[in-house]
């Protein structure tokens, strides 16, 4: 409703409180740190890898949730000593809930709005959990309570409705219909602005009647949810109460709508990889949300004074709705809730940002007087007229006899008018009053089948929609799955859920379970094809992802907590069938890496909806399995660091075995659109809807999440270090090529061949004692890849090809080798010359510290090969490499005073060099004669130019030290490729891995070191040969 601008109005901003929650289970196992604290109504957050970073932010409101509470014997969080800074439930709904009823009391639109990442706290504040009542149910019990105070002055009606946007469908949560496909229209009309076409609004009259069409609403949002596989963190939960306020003495009525929204989580998928999604734009899942940031920061420039042309209302159902409540007619309030875990300080800080936008926004809230109303006012002064006159009428005697008739029936009709509006409202609440009495009915029929039976409870990802669902198991024989003909089945609708898809028998107060063939049934973690017996608290998956907690008779109930099997104990105990596991021992100390953790969680996250993706692909004939990974990030940096893990998706069609590689930001958008796809296909095949669109599976390519164009995949890495090229040695080395679970995908053998500026290698009188004397030198050497062994990606399918590519120091752009096919072992004969033209420390510092990354990437069937840019690449015309010059962090244009300076330094440098090459020669000549003298043969190597050896002792010390190089640094090849066994957990791949860093670092020390004493060595023979020769003096 659209009130009159009116000169009451007043400019109000948006009120943004904050809250933080205590730890959860998964970051207290993660031995997490808070970063956040607060000080009367500011709030800091501190960058826990920079802890100097710290960002300050005020609000209207801060709420301490974290730390410093108990629970009383109500099961009531409060704080732990009177006066405590922990904030309850309580002193929050103080601030905040009672302006919003006092608001609403007086006439104003209210809004509060629940912002913050998914598991944040959002429905904790706004609806609660148990006993600990949130937000909503106390402004209702406020609300009737303050109802009844004031019922001698106005007659009041409570309108509730409880609705759920997704993926921009608005669906009546109350309905009692079945759901119309494609959700509500929403409607504009001028008075009203933005409406929900045809949603229930039921008139309540008690707080118990608006908690029970809670409950009812969230029951409807939990089995939409397993129907349609939609996930409740992506989805708006929206509840209008409507209050309306009749003073019949002053003949002036009130109304006020008062929104209550826990927005969908707010979490943003960061992709990890540097690829963004060819799908990315398509999906409309979280479009309202995206749209509410957009309408919250275009108001909060208007309200700065910035010029704003277009505030996009329009570009989402959410936005339409809460118009009102965003720079128009209402009291704003939102709430954002925080995580205090430094895991989670990005989405906090995200968070904070947004909610410091918010605060800016000004609204002009209006007491609402509505035309209805306006006409019962008006039919009441009419008949206060009418009254009148007949009283005056009675007065003047029988001649007024007609008049008076005439009168009466006015006033007559005036008032059944009068009495229609009002009785309107009589009639739906005791029509809304059987309706509840039949549902409460059913509750406490449902309370005593509890009591009586054993049952299975519903385990929900959204702790908000978890226990909800209770179905029971009777004595006898019980079909569970789709199909609901008999009077004996227990109807479940769910991902992969058969039509019979298991059968209960309770007989004998014990209770079994057999699975039917071809469905899937996993009974605490394994699965099984047996009939199993089933014990209290046995966890139940049934289909994909239908999570179940089976409790049992009532004399086997304990006092135990159930709440300890929430969806994250089911997932783990999967993961741990499957061999991922945190010991037992790790949990709650915090020796276990918080990384490593972190994986671990995202493993049993994305872990269900793996499951559910290939269920849907197999349902929708899609021929691509999914699978998740872990991929082992070390592998890929150039100092062989031992990065983070990340989870990936490995995604193959089963028929043309391509592959793809999907990063967990990928996967996780993917399945959104997959459910899409899904839910439509569903809708489809029920018959509810043959409206637009193509079916599911005819969907354009374009389209398809399940689909993706072919490309190169990365399978491995392999690791030259180029420590040789300091000292101008050559080094040929096997290389394993590694994928990122450890695997060896290949042999390389490759090469780092030291040469001229012509490409012709240097000898071993080349070879530098001290790699400083490159400083400010041409350096040249070529990298040869010559072939590659026992290709695994080949030998899984022929029809595939490989290619490297690698990057050296500063080049911007990777090169490749040209594509190979077919060919398990091909050879590549590539050779790249690459040079130096002025070597800086920077670059002697890579070369001593680095290694070339080699990546191997897998060709396959109807991708196009990897080309090399060659696009801000430095040539020279011979076709050299350039890949140090100096300033390279200057870029900007040199002028000629400049150039002319550096050519001059270039000049003086090349008569240096020449200097050295004469008196290097020199030495060489007479090193040979000496040689000759002493009768010595020189070696040779593999056809390169024969140099005899300038000193047999100089040479074998050399020897001896690239030797030792070699070995050592196969020793580490070596480490590097010891793995654990296949069936170790995460927790013993983590010992093995912090205990391979550990032995490779002793390594390079070892390395570094005989590097330094050999350089002496030699140094030392170098220094007696001149003293005994003579020869340098
Ligand atoms: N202030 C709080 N005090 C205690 N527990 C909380 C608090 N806020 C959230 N929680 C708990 O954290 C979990 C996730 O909260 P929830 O409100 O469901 O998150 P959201 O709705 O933001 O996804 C729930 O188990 C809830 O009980
Ligand atoms: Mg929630």
């Amino acid at each position: 409703m659209k009130a009159k601008a009116s000169d009451m109005h007043s400019k109000d901003c948006v009120k943004v409180a904050v809250r933080v929650r205590p730890f959860n289970k998964r970051e207290r196992d993660a031995g997490g740190h808070c970063v956040v604290s607060m000080a009367s109504s500011s709030i800091t957050i501190q960058d826990p890898r920079d802890p100097q970073n710290r960002r300050l932010f005020c609000f209207d409101y801060a709420y301490w949730s974290h730390s410093g509470f108990s629970q009383d014997r109500r099961g009531l969080y409060v704080p732990e000593e009177a006066g405590g800074r922990y904030a309850d439930q309580d002193s929050v709904f103080q601030d905040l809930g009672e302006g919003i009823l006092e608001n609403a009391l007086q006439g104003y639109n209210a809004t509060l709005l629940a912002y913050g990442q998914t598991g944040s706290g959002k429905s904790y504040s706004m609806v609660g959990y148990g006993p600990n009542k949130g937000l909503v149910p106390k402004l209702c019990e406020r609300l009737f309570e303050a109802i009844g105070e004031n019922k001698d002055t106005r007659q009041c009606q409570v309108f509730f409705s409880m609705m759920e946007i997704y993926n921009e469908q608005v669906i009546d949560l109350l309905s009692r219909g079945s759901r119309t496909s494609g959700g509500l229209r929403v409607r504009e009309e001028q008075q009203r602005g933005f409406y929900v076409e045809g949603f229930r609004t039921v008139p309540c009259d008690s707080a118990q009647q608006v908690e029970q069409l809670m409950e009812q609403g969230t029951r409807t949002r939990t089995t939409a949810a397993t129907h349609m596989n939609a996930n409740s963190s992506r989805s708006h939960m929206l509840i209008i109460l409507q209050l309306k306020q009749i003073f019949s003495k002053e003949s002036i009525t009130k109304q006020s709508n008062i929104n209550l929204v826990d927005l969908a989580g707010s979490e943003r998928q960061r992709s990890s990889g540097s690829e963004a999604d060819r799908l990315k734009e398509g999906t409309a899942i979280n479009l309202s949300l995206t749209t509410l940031g957009n309408v919250i920061s275009a108001l909060a420039d208007v309200a700065v004074g910035k010029r704003v042309v277009h505030v996009p209302y329009r570009d989402s159902i959410l936005t339409k709705l809460l118009q009102s409540a965003l720079g128009g007619n209402s009291r704003t309030v939102m709430i954002a809730t925080l995580s205090p875990a430094d895991i989670c300080y990005e989405e906090s800080l995200s968070t904070l940002r947004y909610a410091e936008r918010a605060k800016r926004i000004q609204n002009r809230a209006v007491v609402n007087e509505s035309p209805t109303e306006r006409l019962v006012k008006e039919l009441k002064a009419e008949n206060a007229k009418l009254l009148q006159r007949l009283s005056r009428l009675g007065h003047e005697g029988r001649r007024a006899h007609d008049e008076t008739k005439e009168l009466r029936q006015l006033l007559t009709h005036n008032e059944l008018q009068i009495k229609a509006i009002q009785t309107l409202w009589e009639q739906h609440l005791q029509e809304a009053l059987k309706d509840w009495e039949q549902q409460y009915a059913n509750i406490t029929q449902e309370r005593r089948m509890m009591q009586m039976h054993p049952y299975i409870l519903n385990v929900n990802e959204d702790a908000q929609l978890s226990g909800v669902v209770k179905l029971f198991i009777q004595e006898g024989e019980w079909d569970i799955g789709l199909g609901d003909s008999s009077p004996r089945s227990v109807s479940i609708k769910g991902l992969g859920i058969q039509e019979r898809h298991a059968v209960f028998r309770n007989e004998q107060r014990r209770v079994t379970l057999t699975p039917q063939p071809g469905s899937k049934v996993i009974v605490n973690g394994h699965d099984v094809s047996e009939t199993t017996e089933l014990q209290h608290l046995d966890r139940l998956i049934l289909g994909s992802n239908c999570t179940y907690l089976f409790v049992g008779y009532p004399s086997e109930r304990g006092g135990e907590d159930w709440g300890r099997y929430d969806y994250d104990y089911f997932q783990s105990e999967l993961a741990a069938a499957e061999g991922i596991h945190l010991g037992e021992s790790s949990a709650g100390c915090s020796q276990t890496d918080p990384s490593l953790l972190a994986v671990f969680y995202d493993y049993i996250k994305l872990m269900p909806m793996v499951a559910e993706a290939n269920q849907m692909s197999q349902e929708l004939n899609k021929e691509v399995e999914f699978k998740l990974e872990i991929k082992n990030l070390a592998l890929s940096d150039s100092k062989g660091h031992d990065l983070e893990k990340e989870i990936v998706v490995r995604v193959t069609s089963t028929e043309r075995k391509q592959v793809w590689m999907w990063s967990k930001a990928k996967f996780v958008n993917r399945k959104f659109l997959m459910e899409e796809v899904y839910q439509q296909h569903q809708a489809e095949q029920t018959g509810v809807s043959r409206a637009e669109g193509l079916p599911a599976a005819a969907l354009p390519r374009d389209k398809d999440p399940f689909w993706d164009p072919v490309e190169p995949l990365l399978l491995g890495y392999a690791h030259l270090w180029l420590q040789s090229l300091a000292f101008r040695i050559p080094l040929e080395e096997q290389l394993e090529v590694l994928g990122s679970e450890g695997t060896e995908e290949a042999i390389l053998q490759a090469q780092l061949v030291p040469c001229n500026f012509t490409g012709l290698p240097l000898g071993e009188d080349d070879i530098l004692i001290d790699p400083s004397e490159l400083l400010g030198r041409r350096l040249d050497f070529q990298l040869v890849l010559e072939q590659c062994c026992g290709l695994r990606w080949i030998r899984e399918a022929r029809n595939r090809g490989v290619q490297f590519g690698f990057r050296l120091f500063d080049c911007s752009q990777p090169l490749y080798t040209p594509a190979v096919w077919h060919n398990v072992n091909p050879l590549l004969e590539h050779r790249v010359h690459f040079a130096s033209l002025h070597t800086s420390q920077r670059l002697l510092d890579y070369l001593q510290s680095s290694a070339v990354v080699l990546e191997l990437w897998g060709l396959q069937d109807g991708c196009t090969d990897l080309v090399s840019s060659l696009e801000g690449v430095r040539m020279t015309t011979e076709g050299v490499f350039i890949i140090d010059e100096e300033g390279p962090t200057n870029p900007a244009p040199v002028n000629s005073a400049e150039l002319s300076c550096s050519v001059r330094a270039l000049q003086q440098d090349v008569e240096e060099l020449k200097s050295v090459n004469t008196s290097l020669r020199k030495e060489n000549q007479s090193l040979r004669e000496q040689l000759n003298t002493a009768r010595n043969g020189g070696g040779g190597g593999r056809g390169r130019s024969v140099r005899p050896s300038s000193d047999a002792e100089f040479a074998r010390a050399l020897k001896v030290f690239y030797h030792s190089m070699t070995s050592v640094r196969a020793q580490l090849q070596r480490l590097r490729r010891h793995r654990p066994s296949e069936e170790s957990d995460l927790l013993g791949l983590r010992l093995i891995t912090d205990e391979q860093s550990r032995l490779l670092r002793d390594f390079s020390e070892q390395l570094e070191q005989s590097v330094s004493t050999l350089k002496q060595d030699v140094a030392a023979i170098v220094r007696r040969k001149r003293e005994r020769s003579g020869i340098w003096s």
